[in-house]
């Protein structure tokens, strides 16, 4: 295990706010995270903002087009391309979701859920054992939220615990999604929180979510996070064993630039006071 940079909490860099998180002086997140694919290889006015980026910020990477959960042979091309990027910009902790978006060639563009059997444990476990060793580090795989499970053997706890351990990767804990998989497919989220191998968490999500309808939430990471989300996020905080970077997602409604800092505030002061008697240093085993 080596020791991270990263702590606090930041927020997802998107191109419609870059230059708010680029030059805001009060209210700045202590670190950014990107996807990798939204940024790798590109040159002229793109490469110079990554570079202030880089120049400003500590980095995390969420990917979006690993597809773990594919069944065909993982994208070699695309892998040592990832493994360029990351040898040229430093990543502290690379994330990406217990997910798969292709299938045969045909890229599905959404995240979809990988049916929970024994068959897809120890499918996904090689493919993220593969990934592991040829990036030469410990990848966090996050749990997504779903709709509908497919022809499940098991219930998601279970799925997600058995990949964690059969990869040995980490776990990137997005509450959020914990919470609208609880509310959705009627579970406790703190149970579901608290049976997790929460030495495994390297690092969180938190976002917003909207409700559509009286038995339906739907991720959407668009709206303000709501007030059972923040009370599960401080029970789940002074549960875990050591601290751990948090990351703000938003990925539209832009508009109120202060809202989204004040959600950082609100998160950090979370942090701060769960964590306020625990002075270690962070570690991320990546
Ligand atoms: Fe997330």
């Amino acid at each position: 295990m080596k020791e991270s940079v990263i702590s606090g909490v930041g927020l997802g860099f998107r191109r419609e706010i870059a230059e708010s998180i680029l030059t805001c002086e009060q209210g700045r997140p202590s670190f950014v995270e990107f996807a990798p694919e939204n940024w790798m290889g590109l040159g002229g006015a793109s490469r110079k903002v990554l570079d202030r980026v880089v120049e400003r910020f500590p980095i995390t990477c969420h990917g979006l087009s690993l597809s773990l959960g594919s069944p065909e042979s993982l994208d070699w091309t695309f892998l040592r391309q990832l493994k360029a990027f990351f040898q040229e910009i430093p990543v502290h902790i690379y994330s990406e979701h217990l997910s798969y978006s292709k299938c045969d060639n045909a890229h599905l563009y959404d995240l979809l859920p990988i049916p929970f059997c024994e068959e897809a444990i120890l499918h996904v476990a090689e493919r993220i054992r593969q990934v592991q060793d040829f990036l030469g580090r410990q990848i966090a795989i996050e749990n997504v939220s779903y709709y509908s499970s497919v022809r499940p053997e098991m219930d998601e706890l279970s799925f997600l615990t058995a990949v964690l351990q059969e990869s040995d990767c980490l776990l990137l804990l997005d509450v959020n999604n914990a919470y609208v998989n609880a509310f959705n497919h009627g579970y406790d989220a703190k149970g579901f929180i608290e049976k997790l191998p929460l030495h495994r968490v390297a690092y969180m999500h938190m976002a917003g979510h909207e409700q559509r309808f009286e038995d339906l939430i739907i991720d959407t990471h668009g709206n303000p996070i709501i007030d059972s989300v923040y009370a599960l996020f401080e029970w789940t905080v002074g549960r875990l064993p050591r601290k751990v970077p948090v990351l703000l997602e938003r990925d539209f409604n832009f508009d109120n630039f202060l809202q989204i800092q004040e959600e950082l505030s609100a998160l950090q002061k979370i942090v701060d006071k769960q964590w306020v008697r625990d002075e270690q240093s962070v570690y991320i085993c990546c």
